[in-house]
């Protein structure tokens, strides 16, 4: 039997450290009955005090990322740093070394995935991300594998926790968005920029990884659609920024529910795809899926309508679908696209037009989603 599998995680906050903390304190529900063990090779971290004060051994550390990438004897990047740079350039590097990678990262996904796929296939490097959808809940894996047999004609979903708790707040307290949104900071659900949640860049950017599973393509990120129409004809805000409590209640006097839905759809020449709020029937299950909880459906043929659900984001939560992915390798399981044939080209989403819409008092003409 080959020796174990040696893992460098890059990054230890609040995903991080929870995978360090599996590899080291339970490394035997990690090893497979046939195959190799994982141990862990070091921990990147910008703060060294702090890591250690957590409890990562000093030993494993470093704040030279690089270096982890660049040794011969790491088996596996665990990428759990976020943001762009220089997650982007480390895993490239890591691929073009031909060491497989593991991230989260679905902003470097949405906005890379064509180059990093690239790299992945001339190298045969193994690149998986199942965590960067969904957080603990497997979808890409499905898709991919148990789905394999289908043709997708849509995924949608509810895949932006923060979004999603600020939202149901809203309806059930009656609460201005702004307040909201302030008690969602203090309670550590958004960050201090929520922009990136609240505008909908977030819900874009898994949307992007998702379709590439689901239609086999690279959408741009920037080309989705982020704002409801107006009644005036004109844009509305991004995301959720233009919501009001009376949209929220009007709706709710109609039997619908407002939520951000990501949603792309096959089109004969593409993929239609939009993150926009949305009017969903109160009493279907996507209408139900309250605070920072996901949901993600998935239209095949011929399976019909499955849906995934949990959390879809938190330490601990997230980090099963880190080391799904890490055990997925021991396992030679390959890349989160499986057999499925390369996308190396990046391509704009279409326009998704609403068949019905909620016209709301703000103005607002909010998709109607049954
Ligand atoms: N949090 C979630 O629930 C969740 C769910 C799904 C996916 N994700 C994704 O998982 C990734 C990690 O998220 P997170 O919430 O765990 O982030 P986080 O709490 O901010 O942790 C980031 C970690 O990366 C380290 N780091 C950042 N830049 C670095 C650099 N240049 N060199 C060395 N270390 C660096 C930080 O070190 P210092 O602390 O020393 O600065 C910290 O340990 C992101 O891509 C995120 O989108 C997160």
């Amino acid at each position: 039997m080959k020796g174990p599998l040696r893992v460098a995680v890059l990054g230890a906050g609040t995903v991080g450290r929870e995978v360090v903390r599996a590899i080291l304190e339970r490394p035997e529900s990690l090893r497979l009955a046939d195959g190799p063990g994982v141990v862990l090779a070091g921990v990147a971290v910008r703060d060294l005090g702090r890591a250690i004060a957590g409890g990562i051994p000093e030993s494993l550390l470093t704040d030279a990322p690089a270096h982890l990438v660049a040794a011969p004897e790491t088996d596996v990047i665990v990428e759990l740093m976020g943001g762009d740079e220089p997650a982007r350039t480390l895993i490239a590097a890591a691929l073009a070394n031909g060491t497989s990678v593991v991230t989260a990262n679905k902003h470097v996904m949405a906005h890379h995935g064509p180059a990093l796929e690239a790299i992945a296939r001339r190298t045969g490097a193994a690149l998986r991300f199942e965590a960067s959808v969904g957080g603990g809940i497997p979808v890409l894996g499905p898709i991919a594998h148990e789905l394999a047999a289908n043709r997708i004609d849509a995924v949608r979903g509810i895949v932006n926790g923060t979004t999603n708790f600020i939202l149901s707040a809203m309806a059930s307290d009656g609460r201005a968005y702004g307040d909201v949104l302030a008690d969602a900071q203090r309670a550590g659900y958004a960050e201090a920029d929520p922009r990136g949640d609240v505008e909908g860049d977030d819900a874009a950017n898994k949307l992007v990884v998702l379709a590439r599973q689901a239609f086999g393509r690279w959408l741009s990120v920037g080309s989705i659609g982020r704002a409801p129409s107006l009644a005036s004809g004109e844009l509305g805000l991004p995301g959720i920024t233009g919501v009001t409590i009376e949209d929220i209640a009007a709706a709710a006097a109609r039997g619908f529910a407002i939520k951000l839905v990501a949603q792309a759809v096959r089109a004969q020449n593409g993929v239609a795809a939009a993150v926009v709020p949305s009017a969903v029937t109160l009493a279907s299950a996507l209408g139900r899926t309250d605070g920072v909880l996901n949901r993600i459906e998935v239209d095949g043929v011929p399976v019909g309508r499955v849906a995934f659900a949990g959390p879809g984001a938190g330490g601990a939560a997230t980090s099963s679908a880190v080391l799904g992915d890490i055990i997925a390798i021991a396992r030679g399981a390959g890349s989160s696209w499986a057999g499925r044939s390369a996308t190396t080209s990046l391509e704009d989403a279409l326009d998704l037009a609403a068949d019905e819409t909620f016209d709301a008092p703000s103005g607002a003409r909010y998709p109607v989603i049954r």
